[in-house]
């Protein structure tokens, strides 16, 4: 990627995040995002400038920026950036903005909060017909920004919902991050964490470090510790011994992509912790805003599963572990089934019992 520059704190005076570092940003001037490269956590906090539509697909392609909220973000001020890349007529400007969201849309194909954001800002097209230049960003660049700030207040509103599940001095396990980075601010699962904590109540997590992209020792830890959040890291196999040893609670996970029955898409290794939790007879939670929720897709066999390639499953740092010739699968999520799913919280409130009724419930109600 060739960014112009990197900064290395939040060149944003008022970030949306709510707190000091940001997974995404827009510019005041609206010419410009700012991305967190989460590639470089925990070593480095560094910000890179992103000035077109092209560069944030590929950030997202890239893993610069990660997590189905966090990326559906950046896809809406992608669309901001092709906005302000585009001075010619309504017509020129439709084709535009339409082959950028499409761009957008494919950089990956699970996390459904992605083609979400680009739909929203496609839908209000019609609108611009009139408009000048200058407006028609202006525009684009309010309504990215309110998806960005709806998006932190729903995890807020969830967080404070599930942290009334979770018990005063629980152990919790979470898998992969869905937290700050991973959203625009504050988080889903590490919501509910931080709403416990807010809420007076002592919580330890244990993080999965998360094969093979190391998201939870990476940036879970990363974000847990620096808010003072008591968290250990275990490897993904360690699970099953926590769990017969009594020492794990509740689960806490986040969501790409939720189907209409229930049945939820996260990062591969999910489904396993679920089926410890309930053979161990603990909660397995799931927090995700609204917009996680397909209500096209009828059974979680209808999510695509993005498949990322072999050597970031083989490839540790500069080293191939796999001997010369053999290859890695590597599918980057995996499905819940709903009957596993002890409830989901979302801002517009808890589905309990996880099925088609208690989604569609919620379907027609407003955050
Ligand atoms: O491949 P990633 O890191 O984008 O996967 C992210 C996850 O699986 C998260 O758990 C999910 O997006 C929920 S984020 C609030």
């Amino acid at each position: 990627m060739d960014e112009l520059r990197m900064a290395r704190t939040l060149p944003v005076e008022v970030p949306i995040s709510g707190a000091s570092y940001s997974a995404v940003e827009l510019a005041d001037e609206n010419d410009r995002v700012w991305m967190m490269d989460q590639r470089l956590l925990p070593w480095q906090e560094a910000y890179r400038e992103i000035r077109t539509v092209e560069r944030v697909a590929e950030g997202i392609r890239q893993m610069v920026i990660r997590g189905a909220p966090a990326i559906g973000i950046a896809a809406a001020y992608g669309m901001v950036l092709a906005a302000a890349a585009c001075r010619g007529d309504a017509g020129d400007y439709e084709r535009v903005m339409k082959q950028a969201g499409d761009l957008l849309r494919q950089a990956r194909p699970t996390a459904v909060n992605l083609g979400w954001a680009v739909d929203m800002v496609v839908g209000t097209l019609s609108q611009h017909a009139d408009l000048g230049y200058e407006e028609r960003i202006r525009v684009v660049a309010e309504l990215a920004r309110r998806i960005h700030e709806q998006d932190v207040a729903a995890c807020k509103a969830m967080g404070k919902l599930g942290a009334e599940r979770i018990r005063d001095g629980a152990t919790v396990l979470t898998h992969c991050n869905a937290g700050a980075l991973a959203t625009g601010g504050y988080g889903t699962a590490l919501g509910v964490i931080r709403a416990a904590r807010e809420a007076g109540k002592a919580v330890h997590v244990l993080a999965d470090e998360t094969r093979p992209y190391w998201q939870g020792v990476r940036l879970t830890a990363w974000e847990l510790h620096r808010d003072g959040i008591s968290v250990e890291v275990i490897t993904d196999g360690m699970a099953a011994h926590h769990f017969s040893q009594g020492e794990i609670d509740h689960v806490v996970v986040g969501s790409d992509r939720i189907a209409r029955n229930g049945d939820v898409a996260n990062k591969i290794g999910t489904y396993s912790v679920a089926c410890l939790a309930r053979m161990h007879d603990r909660p397995f939670f799931v927090a995700a805003p609204f917009s996680t929720v397909d209500l096209v897709c009828p059974t979680g066999r209808d999510i695509p599963i993005e498949q990322r390639e072999s050597r970031e499953v083989t490839v540790i740092g500069e080293r191939d572990y796999a001997p010369i010739g053999v290859m890695a699968r590597y599918p980057a999520f995996d499905v819940t089934p709903h009957d596993l799913v002890s409830a989901i919280f979302t801002e517009r409130g808890v589905v309990d019992p996880v099925d088609e009724r208690g989604v569609m419930a919620l379907a027609g109600r407003m955050g």
